[in-house]
């Protein structure tokens, strides 16, 4: 089974998918700033099934198979730069979205591509970017009794490549891969996670997306 690294993996996102991919029976590297940091929070996640959940560097998670891009928004591009060497010819998954808060409100913004998974793309000419993951609400993906029952939306330019991260995400529990389609769809798909994430400050709820009538 492949290995999946974390960059910016101990905030409440990547511990999040962390732990059901770990679910899955994948081996996933917590990837920081601070191995020693990414050590500790690995310890406290309450992983269950045959997947493990360690902690190292950002390097160190980039080591592995496929990697996920889970930082700010504003410090993904240099943090993903700085791997362009062992990211060479892997799939990149970026879940970053770029939001800015007014009020009770969180409205996209729009980076000078139109995507984050485009500026990561750019930093990344060697990799193949897959977007996924971006609707997510952190603290139910962390919570496996949360009863989650989301849809991942994907987009990638490789056919292959979001057929991949998509039969991965499938097997995640409480979650289902739905493919988009391509690297076009990254500034809608991504801006829409502030429409969901204004929803659940309105209504003082924890929604996700989950699509009606596809069939599956
Ligand atoms: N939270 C959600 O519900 C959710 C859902 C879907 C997608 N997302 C997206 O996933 C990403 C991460 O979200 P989050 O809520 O987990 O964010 P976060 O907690 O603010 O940051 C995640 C991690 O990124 C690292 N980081 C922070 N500042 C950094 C910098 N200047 N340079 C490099 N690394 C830095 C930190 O790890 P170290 O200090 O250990 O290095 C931090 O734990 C965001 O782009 C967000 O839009 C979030």
């Amino acid at each position: 089974m492949e290995t999946v690294g974390i960059l910016g993996g101990t905030g409440p996102a990547g511990r999040g998918v962390a732990i059901r991919l770990a679910s899955a029976g994948y081996d996933v590297v917590l990837g920081s700033r601070d191995a020693q940091r990414a050590g500790d929070v690995a310890t406290t996640l309450a992983v269950r099934g045959a997947g493990s959940v360690s902690g190292g560097s950002n390097e160190d998670a980039a080591q592995c198979d496929l990697v996920v891009v889970a930082t700010p928004w504003d410090s993904a591009v240099a943090t993903v730069a700085a791997l362009r060497a062992p990211l060479f010819g892997k799939t990149v998954v970026s879940m970053v979205n770029a939001l800015a808060r007014e009020g009770r409100e969180l409205v996209p913004m729009y980076p000078a591509r139109g995507s984050m998974a485009a500026q990561i793309a750019f930093a990344l000419p060697d990799s193949t970017i897959v977007g996924a993951f971006h609707h997510l609400p952190a603290a139910q993906m962390e919570d496996l009794d949360s009863g989650l029952d989301a849809d991942v939306v994907i987009f990638s330019d490789s056919d292959p490549a979001r057929k991949h991260v998509a039969e991965l995400v499938d097997q995640m529990p409480g979650l289902r891969a739905i493919i988009a389609g391509s690297m076009s769809l990254a500034s809608p798909i991504e801006a829409f996670t502030a429409v969901c994430i204004s929803i659940n400050i309105r209504h003082k709820a924890h929604s996700y997306v989950k699509l009606a009538g596809l069939g599956h």
